[in-house]
């Protein structure tokens, strides 16, 4: 089956961002020159889907404004707008955006279950819209769709944390692998270190089988009392059905301070245009005779 159709959840109210996210949205919060959500859904319209459902609270005006909207022509003929971002911006218009409004914030699965109706019958992915993947070769999205056309199995991406970051994660446990590819035996949401022995976490893309849904509907909350996507994926783990890819490509965790900042300054180092001026001022910066506040010539 092909994947067609990706669910991402956007509708949490980011109280790690608050105040920056009390009238704007999370993924609408820019990174270097676009907005976070541009960077997931471009993401995985290069892995050819073009379907796309916004799992959102009431507040997500914004987001359809940004996505579904045509551009501005005054923005079109401006010189300050590059061809090159205009013509990228088409692809995302030509997709097919909808939006289904999470009522409750009853967790992650939850948030998953609400796009059953639409989803239908079919195998689909999951991004997460706080983390950002950059990939110098195929983007993760389409990396997964590899792995699940050859397997025919749910596949999670997985990446090697520290042990004092294993609490903050969905930790994946696992028997057998092949290269990059691991066979799951357990998942579990947010261990404490004594709880597992695996330092391989999943990072929030996800290409599941449609019996998820199933799972879903029955699933009783987990941790913190939340429905855990974690939770109904371990079901398919326990049938040997799951398999997690240690995938090639940077995370970026965009939805507290910190990571958000340094997403911000390595997306500027990557921009052409900017790269070496920015590199220049952060080697300025850390020198001993430049102070914080001081004046800087571009
Ligand atoms: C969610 C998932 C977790 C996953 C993480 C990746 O947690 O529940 O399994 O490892 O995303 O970012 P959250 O960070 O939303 O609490």
């Amino acid at each position: 089956m092909k994947i067609k159709k990706v669910v991402i959840p956007v509708a949490g109210l980011a109280t790690r961002m608050f105040p920056a996210t009390k009238a704007v949205q999370k993924g609408m919060l820019p990174i270097f020159d676009r907005p976070i959500l541009q960077y997931v859904i471009e993401e995985v319209i290069e892995a050819g889907i073009k379907d796309i459902i916004l799992i959102v609270n009431e507040d997500y005006e914004t987001i359809d404004k940004h996505f579904n909207k045509d551009i501005d022509y005054r923005i079109k003929n401006s010189n300050n707008v590059s061809n090159e971002y205009i013509e990228s911006f088409k692809k995302i218009l030509d997709c097919n955006i909808n939006f289904i409004i999470q009522k409750e914030q009853k967790g992650l699965g939850d948030a998953i279950l609400c796009a059953k109706e639409i989803v239908k019958d079919e195998d689909f992915c999951v991004a997460l819209g706080d983390v950002i993947i950059d990939s110098n070769k195929k983007s993760v999205t389409s990396q997964l769709v590899d792995v699940y056309d050859k397997y025919q199995k749910t596949v999670v991406a997985v990446e090697t944390v520290s042990e004092d970051k294993v609490s903050m994660y969905g930790i994946l446990e696992w028997d057998k692998r092949e290269d990059n590819i691991y066979n799951s035996v357990r998942l579990i949401e947010k261990p404490e270190r004594s709880q597992t022995s695996s330092n391989l976490a999943m990072v929030g893309r996800y290409i599941v089988k449609n019996e998820i849904f199933d799972i879903l509907s029955h699933q009783n909350p987990g941790k913190n009392g939340e429905i855990q996507f974690t939770d109904a994926l371990n079901e398919l783990s326990k049938k040997n059905e799951l398999l997690g890819l240690n995938f090639d490509g940077k995370t970026y965790d965009v939805g507290n301070r910190l990571g958000y900042l340094i997403a911000n300054v390595e997306f500027g180092l990557k921009d052409k245009t900017n790269s070496e001026k920015i590199k220049e001022y952060l080697k300025n910066l850390v020198s001993s005779d430049f102070r914080i506040g001081d004046d800087y010539e571009f």
